[in-house]
């Protein structure tokens, strides 16, 4: 695990509350279009990677999903997660993990769900890492939903270099297991009203 992308992360989420993180949203609406679109329901297993402070997670207690997994590299995330869920906050498995280092359970997921994770790893070896993970943790006929800043996009996130990504482009480097079925353009607002243009892929594991 590298220490400095943990310690960013914790720092960020130690001394900035979430109407303070550019990439906040209250209601994660694209992502549960996508969800729904992915045929989810109440025996499905979903992980959201790189969760943050849980936003959806909290949507996915509320519509019954099965197993829901939240991962994220920042126990300060995680905590906060689970203080604004409450109660339901047992309903989920928390799991502090660097994802490029993680061995996820064995073709578990029905959903992998990623808004803003994929595009840090900027180093070949990290983006290889992440996609073995993604294929070890998916089962077959399940679907991944990654999220990345758009090719007209900013350059930074969280004021780290970030890949921009296009869908046809992101497909090529997650190779053919994963299946490009649908994506969407969208122009996400920050809780100060900037935009950041984001591209949403769904994708289906064929092998
Ligand atoms: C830009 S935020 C997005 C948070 C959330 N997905 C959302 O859309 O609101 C990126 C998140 O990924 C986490 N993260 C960054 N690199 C990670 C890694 N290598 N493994 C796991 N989590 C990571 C950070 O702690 C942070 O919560």
């Amino acid at each position: 695990m590298s220490i400095d992308r943990e310690v960013h992360w914790s720092r960020v989420y130690a001394t900035k509350a979430d109407e303070k993180l550019s990439w906040y949203q209250d209601n994660p609406l694209l992502s549960l279009k996508l969800i729904e679109g992915s045929g989810i329901g109440k025996h499905s297993s979903v992980i959201d990677v790189g969760s943050g402070t849980s936003t959806l997670a909290r949507y996915l207690i509320e519509q019954g999903v099965g197993t829901i997994t939240v991962l994220d590299i920042a126990l300060e995330a995680l905590d906060r997660g689970k203080s604004s869920l409450g109660d339901s906050s047992a309903q989920v498995k928390w799991v502090k993990a660097d994802i490029t280092s993680w061995t996820p359970p064995k073709h578990t997921f029905d959903l992998w769900h990623d808004r803003a994770v994929f595009h840090f790893l900027t180093e070949s070896s990290d983006q290889t890492a992440y996609i073995l993970c993604l294929n070890a943790g998916l089962k077959v006929g399940g679907h991944a939903i990654i999220a990345t800043f758009a090719p007209d996009g900013p350059d930074k996130c969280s004021s780290l270099p970030i890949v921009k990504y296009d869908p046809e482009e992101l497909a090529l480097l997650l190779g053919p297991n994963l299946r490009l079925i649908r994506y969407e353009f969208d122009l996400h607002e920050t809780p100060w009203g900037s935009s950041q243009s984001f591209q949403y892929s769904l994708f289906q594991k064929v092998n």
